[in-house]
């Protein structure tokens, strides 16, 4: 039994002979779908999203790069739009492997990779002008029957230094929001972007009770995501120092417009690794590796 990938013009897709799969848009390289065996979703994707390349995802994984939100006072990156241009511009789809885990025994062990690539010369001429820098991203999606492991390699390529933030806004796709509990983030330094920006600590676990948008910069490097009592997802961080927890509620989802269903906040839960309360300076010739890896528990 082997991968069976699959590729057009737009998006590309690896199934594993045990039935998890995952989709990947060229558009961003935003990862669209990831289920598990059963074909269920791991992640939330907004039934009115744009997936024809005329707005970024709502849902799914949209990249975040080079500037996290907007950053009017950073001279390099200040006129970039929302969250940069990563989750709008083409990606390059450069290949597909299948690796089996080592001490494996077969189809069981089988993990898929997905690469894409995105430099200078792939961007839209507004977004080169805004940030006129030569770099060079590499994207890989890799699946395997637990988890999904994201990476992304950021090459500086020209010969100034360049100051950049990542983040991957992983869109979790839960049953109840209320009975949702994030655990791993107790003690924890934020940033609370819906009470002015205040620094506050985080005393207990993570309930999401109302509009929530907190950049965390937790000790250790994974949180869990538990729901009923239930352990339904980790998310192991790798060279990423922050995470952002985001659910919009019910009045920021209503005035997104292509946020669907409006109650769609209910089942969803956004769990952001990043680097993005400082800024990854890259030397020219420097590289910066960053990762997550979501496992999912049935
Ligand atoms: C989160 C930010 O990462 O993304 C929020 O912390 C923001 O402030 C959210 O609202 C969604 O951003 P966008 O640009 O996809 O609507």
């Amino acid at each position: 039994p082997q991968v069976t990938f699959s590729d057009d013009n737009s998006r590309v897709s690896a199934v594993l002979p045990t039935g998890e799969s995952v989709t990947v848009l060229l558009y961003g390289a935003t990862v669209t779908s990831w289920t598990d065996a059963t074909g269920a979703e791991k992640l939330w994707l907004s039934s009115a999203a744009h997936l024809d390349g005329t707005k970024a995802v709502r849902g799914g994984i949209p990249l975040v790069f080079p500037v996290f939100g907007t950053a009017p006072d950073h001279a390099q990156t200040g006129k970039l739009p929302q969250h940069g241009f990563a989750r709008t511009s083409r990606w390059e789809f450069l290949g597909k492997s299948t690796s089996e885990s080592a001490g494996g025994s077969g189809a069981a062990d089988l993990t898929a990779k997905l690469d894409f690539g995105l430099s200078a010369a792939g961007l839209d001429e507004a977004a080169r002008k805004l940030w006129p820098f030569a770099f060079n991203l590499i994207y890989s999606v890799n699946l395997n029957r637990e988890s999904l492991t994201t990476s992304l390699v950021v090459t500086n390529d020209d010969d100034k230094a360049f100051d950049c933030q990542v983040l991957m806004h992983t869109y979790l796709r839960v049953k109840d929001i209320s009975n949702v509990e994030v655990l791993g983030l107790e003690s924890a330094e934020y940033v609370d972007k819906v009470d002015g920006a205040k620094t506050k600590t985080q005393a207990a676990a993570v309930t999401i009770t109302g509009e929530t948008d907190r950049v965390y910069t937790p000790a250790g490097e994974a949180v869990t995501v538990v729901e009923g009592g239930k352990k339904t997802y980790s998310v192991t961080r790798d060279n990423l120092s922050n995470v952002v927890v985001w659910n919009p509620w019910t009045d920021k989802a209503a005035g997104m417009g292509d946020f669907e269903p409006k109650d769609g906040y209910k089942n969803m839960l956004c769990i952001e690794p990043g680097s993005v309360s400082g800024w990854q300076s890259l030397e020219p010739g420097d590289a910066y590796e960053g990762a997550q890896t979501i496992t999912y528990y049935s």
